[in-house]
């Protein structure tokens, strides 16, 4: 049976660079937390046990981490004193001997791939680093190798003019053999620019004691650190990318990829086609030949096989779209289900509430929800008529097949197949327009007409 590994994920180092009041593993990407991407990745490497290492205090990360994987072992780093000084942390994870896998909070674009190459690595050496060429090394630890060997890494705080040339980079995760971890780990000293624990120095103490260390290779884009908002904003380009090319290869047409921007978790049926200018928020399914089109917003929503949606239309949390229903331009939907087949073409606020099967809802149609206090459900049956103009002041239920005249406040129930009209009488005067304009033009010369 092969050995047992613990990956570890340190989370504790705030860092200073992102200038934020959330600590950075917190951070987006694809609308996802960047530790909730790299315990992803932990999870599908096939380790026996996650363990996350937190700053103190750090309720808010271990509760995500919580959402990820339920009764994921937590530990609190006390100071901030080293990334060997974090994995110390949590030593009773793996005391027992198991290979450790050591994967930073703040590289969400990791593939579960890389950490199984780095576990396999192993057989052959006491400590495995994941390693990437790059054109701007500029904050990374250097790998140094001497006859293809690699026998230290260094800081960028502590290298020479020399070193910093290298553009073999630490990508941060490093893999310790489980007969050898905690004797390397606990040598580690502070002798550095920083005073830290640096766990990097694990490679020199391998190397000096002849345990053997490797590097494995991962293209630069897997495996980049986030340390400030420029790299943020990096990272999520390289996973926007993936996310359109799985997107395209599953059979979803993007007519202009690079301005349409999914979530992690955005789900695809077949020959949906988004336009450009769209974007998915979390929590996001889009059924079969469904069209989103240009300059929509969604999040939290359903739409149906069929159904179209947009331009300019915004699907808010709680919204499902049935089959073949359509939302047009500046329709916003909330809290809401559009039956198969129900429509609002233009101009419509529907929250909290059901438009039944084949409803149409009118222009300008207002779900009136809020009284300034709470939210109230707005009913509309199938096959109602909706005209345009209409507020519909919940809590109120409009029946099967009724029928509400344009630019109605309804505020009472309307039964199935009633029609309901709610606005003062026309008057007509006959010539009054006439009338009216020689009131207000007499006395005036030509240019006043
Ligand atoms: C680290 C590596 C560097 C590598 C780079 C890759 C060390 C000493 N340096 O530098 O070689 O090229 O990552 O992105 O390992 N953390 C703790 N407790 C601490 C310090 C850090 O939990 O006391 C955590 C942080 O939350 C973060 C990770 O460890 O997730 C890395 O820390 P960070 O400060 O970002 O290190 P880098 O300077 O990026
Ligand atoms: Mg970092």
């Amino acid at each position: 049976m092969a050995q047992r590994t613990t990956v570890v994920v340190l989370a504790a180092g705030e860092g200073t660079r992102m200038k934020s009041a959330l600590p950075k593993v917190l951070h987006c990407i694809a609308a996802k937390p960047m530790l909730a991407h790299v315990l992803v990745a932990a999870r599908a490497c096939g380790a026996d046990r996650i363990a996350l290492v937190v700053g103190p205090g750090r309720e808010d990360v271990a509760t995500m981490a919580r959402q990820v994987i339920p009764g994921i072992g937590t530990y609190t780093q006390q100071e901030r004193r080293g990334t060997a000084h974090a994995v110390l942390a949590a030593k009773e994870a793996f005391a027992k001997g198991e290979n450790v896998l050591v994967v930073f909070g703040d590289t969400p674009l990791l593939r579960p791939e890389c950490l199984r190459a780095l576990r396999a690595a192993l057989s052959e050496a006491a400590v495995a680093v994941l390693g990437f060429r790059t054109k701007n090394p500029k904050g990374y630890g250097r790998l140094l190798t001497e006859n293809g060997r690699l026998v230290a890494i260094r800081e960028e705080n502590d290298a020479t003019d020399a070193e910093r040339a290298v553009n073999l980079c630490n990508a941060g995760v490093m893999a310790l053999a489980g007969k050898h971890a905690l004797s390397l780990l606990a040598a580690i000293d502070n002798r550095n620019k920083k005073q830290e624990f640096y766990l990097t120095d694990a490679v020199a103490l391998a190397a000096e004691r002849n345990l053997g260390a490797v590097v494995i290779e991962a293209p630069e884009e897997e495996v980049m650190g986030v340390n400030d908002r420029k790299q943020l904003s990096e990272a999520e380009a390289v996973l926007q990318k993936r996310l359109r090319d799985a997107a395209m290869e599953a059979g979803v047409t993007l007519v202009a990829p690079e301005t349409v921007f999914l979530s992690a978790d955005t789900k695809f049926g077949r020959d949906v086609v988004v336009e450009p200018n769209v974007v998915f928020g979390p929590g996001v399914s889009v059924g079969d030949k469904a069209v989103i089109h240009s300059f929509s917003h969604l999040a939290g929503a359903s739409v149906g096989e069929g159904a179209s949606i947009g331009p300019y239309a915004r699907l808010r949390p709680g919204t499902k779209i049935g089959k073949g229903a359509r939302v047009g331009n500046f329709v916003e939907v909330k809290e809401a289900t559009m039956e198969d087949g129900a429509k609002a073409n233009h101009l419509a606020y529907i929250g909290d509430g059901r438009v039944g099967e084949g409803a149409n809802i009118g222009a300008g149609t207002i779900f009136c929800n809020y009284d300034g206090a709470s939210k109230q459900r707005t009913d509309v049956g199938k096959g109602a008529f909706v005209g345009s103009n209409s507020a519909l002041v919940a809590p109120v239920t409009i029946g099967d097949g009724a029928y509400i005249g344009s630019g109605s406040v309804i505020t009472k129930d309307v039964p199935d197949n009633a029609m309901a009209v709610e606005r003062s009488q026309q008057t007509i005067r006959e010539g009054g327009a006439t009338r009216y304009r020689e009131l207000k033009t007499r006395g005036k010369g030509k240019e006043g007409k």
